[in-house]
């Protein structure tokens, strides 16, 4: 891709834009703040620079500009970054080719769910007669079966795999996608004769499926999932989310059910504002996608035994990371979905109302056959690992008050597992050692113009710490030709250097003058120098070459000291 381009891309697409399009971010002086997507935080250390159009994480380190946010985001290649970044602009596709025999593994994984989902939706208008019999048996409107781009997997071993390989994706690709089991006789469709749900991404792409049942006697399990890929982790998505996070947000609470049919039910009977969790129980990275959205979790699972469990575990894991949560209890033999069938959404809507915070709803429950203790004993656990101290306090008052135990003998029990905290990238240490490289790169990168002056006086050589050398050196190449110097994060290699570049750009310059500073580099660059060469006088003592040399920088050094006692640099 041209130089230009690239350019051309990052100036039409304010980053403040193009993050808030991904979640919510609040203004804090002259830039905006949010929560990390990157790691698991409570506090808001994810900084964005409108005036500088970069990101950057003080807590994982995490840096970039608008293509490395929406490629490390939607966890895709650069070009598919630069290629929906261009989308957005309104460039139009033709001048951003993406070739296609470049296209990474991933995002021919991400086009082979894209033709799949298709597939599956055609199979069902043409040949799904029993699916489409069974949606309709379910009563799910055709408006969201349309929405959710629900399909059907023909009853056969090769209908997938064969129109895949007529859209020429090879079998190497097929093999990765989770869409294939394979034997002796090579792969075959893993999915056959059942009603495909799609699993999107946050922002609407399809990244694996869910694939239930038709007949109660079909065989195989009631449902069978894409196991994770390069695309998809398991656990790490919500059902429904990238429709509904809009109305989690503004309603301030999510709702989470357990099954595919439970949060369509939801969702066509008005609550706009749930997800559904997959069979498993919340998850921490769950928790942590939903909390974007919002803070307030309503758990919402089936009223067996099974759903009744989880939904604690959920709530629990809730608690854990300082988040609100109430939980609905549903008659025994209800799920969601047919509650909603049986008694409407108005019943539904009081049950969500009346909904029990987790002391409560464990103090009450029947079904689990806990004793009090020992549901005293799994909050308390839950308080273990709770690190935030203001969620404890709360935490421990809530459970006192509803075991009308004292807060104290609660208190006793509790001992805080201390986690590891999240492993941020750590500096090296000679980035400490040499402030004064680091002062300089700041000032380069604040005002780009004075590149030329600094260039006059020192190069790459003058720099003693490796990680400000080498991104000095990404400077001296390219910043002529680029117009921000966040495209300078297009030629930092490794995620270190990401990392330094981006505290260079967002931290405040220093107060110290870049006069002092480029003397200072230099005195030292020379006395430096006038140690090596004094090593080599004294190996060679009469060599004339080196004793001039010596006296070159004796000069230069003087020089400097000169301009330096006035200004009391040391
Ligand atoms: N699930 C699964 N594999 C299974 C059973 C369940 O992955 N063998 C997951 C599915 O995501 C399912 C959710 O757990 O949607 C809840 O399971 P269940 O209550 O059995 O299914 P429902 O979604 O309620 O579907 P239905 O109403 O058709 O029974
Ligand atoms: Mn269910």
């Amino acid at each position: 891709m041209e130089h230009s381009q690239i350019d051309r891309i990052l100036e039409m697409n304010n980053i403040v834009d193009v993050v808030s399009s991904y979640f919510p971010l609040k203004k804090s002086g002259s830039n905006y703040k949010a929560r990390c997507p990157f790691h698991d935080e409570k506090t808001a250390s994810f900084v964005v620079s409108e005036k500088k159009q970069i990101y950057k994480c003080f807590g994982c380190g995490k840096g970039g500009n608008a293509i490395t946010f929406v490629r490390d985001y939607e966890k895709i290649s650069f070009g598919e970054a630069l290629r929906m970044l261009a989308i957005r602009a309104g460039i139009s596709l033709k001048e951003v080719k993406v070739d296609q025999k470049k296209q990474s593994r991933k995002e021919l994984i991400y086009t082979v769910y894209t033709l799949a989902t298709s597939f599956f939706k055609e199979s069902r208008k043409k040949f799904g007669n029993e699916a489409n019999t069974y949606l309709s048996k379910r009563q799910l409107s055709q408006k969201t079966i349309e929405k959710f781009e629900i399909g059907f997997a023909l009853d056969s071993f090769g209908g997938l795999k064969n129109h895949l390989l007529k859209n020429n994706i090879n079998s190497q690709i097929l093999e990765k996608t989770g869409l294939f089991s394979s034997n002796d006789n090579g792969i075959y469709d893993v999915f056959r004769n059942r009603l495909m749900f799609p699993i999107h991404s946050v922002t609407g792409k399809v990244i694996a499926f869910g694939g239930r049942i038709l007949r109660e006697n079909q065989g195989g399990g009631k449902y069978i999932n894409s196991p994770t890929t390069e695309i998809y982790t398991k656990g790490n998505e919500l059902y429904g989310l990238f429709i509904t996070r809009y109305e989690i947000s503004k309603k301030d609470q999510v709702i989470v059910s357990e099954g595919y049919l439970d949060f369509l039910r939801l969702f066509e009977n008005g609550f706009k504002n749930s997800v559904a969790s997959l069979g498993t129980s919340l998850t921490d990275s769950q928790i942590n996608l939903l909390s974007r959205y919002s803070n307030n979790f309503v758990i919402l699972y089936d009223g067996d035994d099974a759903g009744q469990k989880a939904a604690v575990r959920a709530a629990g894991n809730v608690i854990k990371k300082g988040f609100s949560v109430r939980l609905v209890s549903l008659p025994k033999d209800e799920d969601p979905d047919s509650f909603i069938m049986k008694y409407g959404t108005e019943e539904l809507q009081q049950l969500i109302d009346e909904a029990k915070k987790l002391p409560v709803f464990l103090l009450e429950d029947e079904r689990s056959g806990l004793e009090k203790k020992a549901k005293l004993n799994l909050l308390i656990e839950i308080l273990n690992e709770t690190e935030d101290e203001i969620s404890r306090e709360l935490f421990i008052k809530e459970i006192a008050e509803t075991f009308e135990i004292s807060e104290h003998a609660i208190s006793s029990k509790v001992r805080i597992n201390r986690k590891k905290k999240t492993k941020t990238l750590n500096p090296s240490s000679d980035l400490q050692k040499y402030p004064e490289e680091k002062n300089l790169l700041k000032i380069i990168l604040n005002d780009k113009s004075l590149y030329k002056k600094v260039a006059k006086q020192v190069d790459s050589d003058y720099f003693l710490s490796k990680n400000y050398r080498d991104i000095f050196v990404q400077i001296s190449k390219n910043i002529e030709k680029l117009n921000s110097v966040s495209g300078l994060f297009e030629y930092v290699e490794d995620e270190l250097s990401k990392k330094i570049l981006a505290d260079l750009i967002i931290e405040k310059t220093s107060e110290v003058s870049l006069e002092d500073i480029l003397l200072e580099i230099k005195l030292r660059k020379y006395k430096k120098d006038q140690q090596t060469i004094k090593e080599k006088i004294h190996n060679n003592p009469f060599d004339k070459e080196l004793l001039k040399e010596k006296y070159e920088i004796k000069q230069k050094i003087i020089g400097i000291d000169k301009k330096v006692v006035t200004k009391t640099l040391y």
